[in-house]
């Protein structure tokens, strides 16, 4: 049985211009233990789709037909009172920017907390014990330290691990993750997706995953789900929309998505550090550069020049 099922969902906005359909006839699954994709340009209704499988449809949103199950239970028409009885403890959410989610008066430690306040019985000191575990777990170097920092003294990356602590912190069964890295640079982001990977396996979670890159979903989702203009194009295993998709816009974004194309040969001919530049002055020396906050060296030691 599916942990997720949504079935021929349409959803509008009440908006100035009045009533607009936002998404139409969605089908969608998500398996315990697997990742589905939503993938689709900005606009294509893969957040309406994801926030109403979690009960966070802003307040002019309806849904106007089609039923949302989470685990043999029909959602659909949750009030907010019901939905968090699920939230935050059976579905997580991981939202797509890191540097706005989390609250800036809080310390990492009460942010990763909050879920654990909420929703278990257990003491202060069980949940301070919890969340550095959860910390060291997501990779957050010295715990101790970071647990009584604010998120302004942390980077982006470092901020996404902490809250994926925050909603993993329960074990839910269900994770929504909106975009999860597109605010974080590439190598961050194959971290963190990483990350989200080992959880997934560790707790059978299962993942609804939001990108506008389709290389990211082949990599890493067991299905993926095409949207474009709030309807599903197209829908099944990674592995045979990646490598023969039927629709027209399937087969647009892969001609579109940059990692899945071979380097044509003008790329690879000539190693960028054999040119010569094109000008040898310097424009800009930094040479021998540290910076610390407090005890802490962020950077030590830099040296770099621009021509
Ligand atoms: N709160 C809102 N009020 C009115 N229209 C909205 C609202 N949120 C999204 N929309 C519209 O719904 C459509 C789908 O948006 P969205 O689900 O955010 O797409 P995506 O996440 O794929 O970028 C878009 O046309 C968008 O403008
Ligand atoms: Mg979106």
């Amino acid at each position: 049985m599916s942990l997720l099922s949504i079935s021929d969902l349409s959803i509008t906005y009440r908006t100035a211009h009045g009533e607009m359909e936002a998404v139409s006839g969605i089908e969608l699954e998500v398996n315990p233990g697997e990742m589905t994709a939503i993938v689709g340009e900005s606009g294509s209704g893969k957040s309406t789709s994801a926030m109403a499988a979690i009960g966070l449809l802003p307040d002019n949103a309806s849904i106007v037909s089609g039923t949302i199950t989470f685990d043999g239970h029909d959602v659909t028409h949750f009030s907010q009172k019901q939905w968090r009885t699920l939230r935050g403890r059976r579905i997580g959410l991981i939202p797509q920017d890191p540097n706005n989610s989390l609250n800036p008066l809080k310390t990492i430690g009460a942010s990763v907390e909050e879920g654990m306040a909420i929703h278990r019985q257990d003491d202060k000191e069980s949940r301070k014990k919890r969340a550095l575990e959860l910390l060291e777990r997501v990779g957050i170097d010295d715990p101790q330290r970071r647990y009584h920092q604010y998120p302004h003294e942390l980077s982006g990356g470092m901020k996404q691990r902490v809250l994926i602590a925050a909603a993993v912190a329960l074990e839910p069964e269900l994770i929504i993750a909106d975009e999860p890295t597109s605010a974080l640079d590439v190598t961050v982001q194959k971290i963190i997706l990483d990350l989200l990977d080992e959880m997934r396996e560790e707790l059978t979670m299962g993942i609804l995953f939001i990108t506008h890159d389709l290389a990211v979903a082949g990599d890493r989702a067991n299905n993926i789900v095409v949207m474009e203009k709030g309807a599903v194009r197209e829908s099944g295993v990674a592995a045979r929309v990646l490598t023969d998709p039927q629709h027209a816009y399937s087969k647009r974004l892969l001609a579109d998505a940059p990692s899945l194309t071979a380097p044509t040969s003008s790329q690879t001919a000539s190693p960028v550090w054999n040119s010569t530049p094109a000008q040898q002055e310097t424009l800009l020396e930094v040479e021998g550069l540290t910076q610390r906050f407090g005890d802490f060296t962020a950077v030590g030691d830099i040296n770099f020049s621009v021509a």
